[in-house]
């Protein structure tokens, strides 16, 4: 059984399969291939945090394998009165057929697969965030041709984005290069995954310039994530610095991506210069593709998990 937990359980092999597989499920869809591989198969959806993205395209995505999404918000679960995520993975095992979790603690995922007898798939923790990994992921595929060989840089929180990059963009053979301010740098561990698997080609500075230099994709995300709402007004100042704008724009390599996994909070976060640059049309045209990568991804994953894959469907 394959749980999606975070992206280093994940082998280089693993990631490439499942870009090739939604490359080929995307262009199933396009041209009105049906595909409902998740016949009958149900998957519960909980939700601790606030979700636009996640919850849409995991609901659309199995739908439109044949499979039933439910939705579980964990005020109306008995988890968000207490009881033992021991328990509910379980009781949940008995009844579906895989289950997605967006939640705060790393550790209540990892605790849902150990009890459980599905697939579970971290729809985002503090920690981490696979599956929006995997969805930019293919989304440079898409747009550069390959992987292999590309820069990626991130600006801003040392974060469960910029975690689940690091390791997505080194074991997909793009080099990494972040700019946080000091007190907010990756977790120990992360940056020794980046020094052991970057040979290199990984550097984590507190300057967005240097950082920046010869990128092929600029990534960056909010100051104050889910659940630091109240660091919100100290994490404004720490952070001031660490905008995407013309300046930085100007040193990276020509045609260089913009991401950034959303929400953005236009006017005031890293994008409101970015935004008004030439480069807005670009960045709109992610904003769209994110969605639909992410739902074909989720629905590879899904398909990896529940049913035992062909590989003849890989372009
Ligand atoms: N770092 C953000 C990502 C949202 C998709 C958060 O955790 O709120």
């Amino acid at each position: 059984m394959k749980h999606l937990l975070k992206l280093e359980d994940w082998s280089t092999e693993e990631i490439i399969n499942t870009l090739n597989l939604a490359d080929q499920l995307k262009y199933e869809q396009k041209h009105g291939i049906e595909h409902k591989i998740l016949k009958g198969k149900s998957l519960g959806m909980i939700f601790e945090k606030s979700s636009t993205r996640t919850r849409v395209s995991f609901e659309v995505g199995m739908t439109q394998l044949g499979g039933y999404p439910l939705f579980l918000s964990s005020n109306d679960l008995q988890i968000g009165r207490g009881e033992p995520v021991e328990d509910t993975a379980r009781v949940l095992s008995r009844f579906l057929d895989g289950i997605m979790i967006r939640t705060f603690e790393q550790k209540e995922v990892e605790a849902l697969a150990v009890y459980g007898s599905i697939p579970i798939i971290n729809g985002l923790t503090d920690y981490c965030h696979p599956c929006q990994v995997l969805a930019d992921l293919m989304t440079i595929r898409e747009f550069k041709g390959k992987l292999e060989g590309l820069k990626m840089c991130f600006i801003g929180d040392g974060n469960n984005m910029m975690n689940s990059l690091i390791v997505g963009a080194l074991s997909t053979g793009m080099s990494f290069s972040a700019a946080c301010p000091k007190d907010y740098m990756p977790p120990k561990h992360i940056i020794e995954f980046g020094e052991k698997y970057g040979n290199g080609k990984f550097e984590i500075v507190t300057d967005p310039l240097e950082a920046a230099k010869n990128a092929d994709v600029v990534y960056t995300d909010v100051w104050a994530s889910m659940g630091q709402e109240e660091e919100k007004k100290i994490r404004e100042a720490a952070f001031a610095g660490y905008q995407v704008n013309k300046e930085l724009m100007a040193v990276t390599n020509k045609d260089c991506m913009v991401l950034h996994c959303l929400p953005a909070h236009r006017g005031k976060r890293l994008l409101q210069m970015y935004l008004k640059s030439m480069q807005t049309k670009s960045l709109r045209r992610q904003k769209t593709v994110f969605t639909l990568r992410r739902l074909f991804l989720l629905n590879v994953w899904q398909m990896k998990c529940l049913k035992k894959f062909d590989d003849s469907l890989i372009l």
